[in-house]
């Protein structure tokens, strides 16, 4: 290994998830989930989530890019760029149609046998997130999401099925995708996306948080517990939208003020990785007198069935100032937010901040002590396709490499153990956020608009290019 390079076994890969990539919403038996009664939004326009399927709506997620059809020829291009490893998610309604159903689908099993295979076949290991904002519809109208204790046993007999299924094709899990988002206890798209939680506005938002968070952590530690008794082998992680916080100013109420948001921010990840509530959380849950249904025997299971990783996306960092709320009557950790005025911002508005990255694996790594996964990072833009078919996107290649480059730093003099690096949407896909086709992240362009018109076909960006050669000289040659 030469001194510029990272570690041999290094995990280059991209990152997917199965609702934002596969369409075939009604194949081979797959059964509704919250994605799919997602209307299209837009930049300022939220998604709506509709009562099912609504006749005249666009749901993007519906279709997608059809990789439930192309998956090997897209597999066939991860290969060509080098991709050691390839994230996605298994759709729980391909697997369980409603969600609560006796016996599991055996059609959606082996659509991801075949897909693992394929994979393999290319040397590149599937790392695989078990939740990735696709829980089934049934399981929200039915029961009310992660409201419902219920749901743990959902949950955990999908995992466990996958986990029985695929134990010699895949090693690396995630439970569930940025369990942490729920901290945004007031955004109604994300507490459903996150815990198919339709919010009851007779009850307090953060109280409804809190317990379904806490039935989904009980879930996540089950899951991890029957997980290593299937493959001890297994590696499996948490999953967290890391977002540093910064105080806007060095005055002390600022700097408290950042520490109370990252600790509101932060405490999913927490639980699972030190198998207990912090301190701070469990004061703060006693002084709103919120009472969740958190059992003695809940706590014993959190602390025996802890992550072996953390796996994050990293994609801009917040700053927040007192002068917004103070630290005691601070309670959505978003409402303190202001703008950073060091950092410039994405077309849809996020603070572009690599160095933030850096900070992010120190501060995590003097957190946790545990190795590092970035599952997800990139940059959302608007590609040109030229006359000739290339797509030049210098934009995305100026943000990874400023990334890349801080990682390297972490990695290379401050000794952060980081197992590997799959940046998000390596294949154009449906926006999580906003529904749309136009908010691209990929190495790969695919012909699609945001009304659902194109023919589907692959074509490589110049940034294809450029990664292949990222992968080839193992972070070497980053120019
Ligand atoms: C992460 C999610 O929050 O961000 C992905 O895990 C999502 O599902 C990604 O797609 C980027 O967000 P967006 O809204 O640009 O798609």
């Amino acid at each position: 290994m030469s001194a510029n390079q990272f570690p041999a076994g290094f995990l280059w890969g991209g990152a997917v998830a199965a609702h934002q990539l596969e369409g075939g919403w009604q194949a081979d038996g797959k059964g509704i989930s919250v994605a799919d009664v997602m209307t299209a939004g837009a930049y300022g326009v939220p998604r709506e989530i509709t009562k099912g399927v609504l006749p005249g709506k666009n749901y993007p997620n519906h279709e997608a890019i059809d990789f439930y059809s192309h998956y090997k020829e897209d597999v066939k291009l991860f290969a060509e760029m080098g991709f050691k490893c390839f994230r996605t998610s298994i759709a729980w309604t391909r697997i369980f149609p409603n969600g609560d159903d006796a016996n599991p689908n055996e059609a959606g099993l082996k659509f991801y046998d075949d897909l693992f295979d394929e994979c393999l076949k290319y040397g590149i290991e599937p790392v695989i997130t078990l939740a990735h904002f696709e829980m089934p519809y049934h399981l929200v109208e039915a029961y009310g999401g992660f409201a419902n204790r219920k749901c743990i046993d959902f949950f955990v007999k999908f995992a466990v099925t996958c986990f029985k299924r695929y134990k010699d094709k895949v090693k690396y899990w995630m439970t569930f995708n940025e369990i942490d988002n729920q901290s945004s206890f007031n955004n109604d798209f994300l507490m459903c996306t996150n815990s198919g939680l339709l919010l009851d506005n007779e009850l307090d938002n953060e109280a409804q948080m809190f317990q379904a968070a806490h039935y989904e952590l009980v879930a996540s530690a089950l899951a991890v517990k029957e997980g290593k008794k299937i493959n001890p082998d297994f590696m499996i992680g948490t999953m967290i939208n890391y977002t540093p916080v910064y105080p806007a100013t060095s005055n002390p109420e600022d700097v408290l003020l950042a520490q109370r948001v990252d600790q509101r921010r932060n405490w999913f990840s927490d639980v699972q990785v030190w198998g207990y509530y912090p301190a701070g959380i469990e004061a703060y849950i006693t002084k709103k007198g919120f009472r969740p249904d958190i059992t003695a025997e809940d706590r014993i299971v959190l602390s025996e069935g802890t992550v072996d990783y953390v796996g994050f996306s990293y994609y801009q960092s917040m700053s927040v100032s007192s002068q917004k709320v103070s630290v005691d009557q601070l309670t959505d950790p978003h409402e303190a937010q202001v703008e950073n005025p060091n950092l410039k911002a994405s077309d849809w508005g996020w603070p572009i901040d690599p160095v933030g990255l850096r900070y992010s694996l120190n501060l995590l790594t003097d957190r946790y002590h545990l190795p590092l996964f970035i599952v997800e990072n990139g940059l959302g833009a608007v590609d040109e396709v030229q006359a000739d078919g290339s797509i030049h996107d210098p934009y995305r290649i100026d943000y990874l490499r400023a990334h890349i480059q801080e990682v390297k730093k972490a990695v290379l003099e401050d000794g952060v153990d980081l197992m590997g690096y799959t940046p998000w949407g390596c294949i154009d896909l449906v926006s999580a956020g906003t529904g749309q086709m136009s908010k691209r992240y990929g190495f790969i362009y695919v012909d699609k608009d945001d009304e659902g018109n194109g023919t589907l076909a692959r074509s490589r960006k110049d940034s294809f290019y450029w990664y292949q050669k990222v992968i080839k000289t193992n972070g070497a040659d980053l120019a």
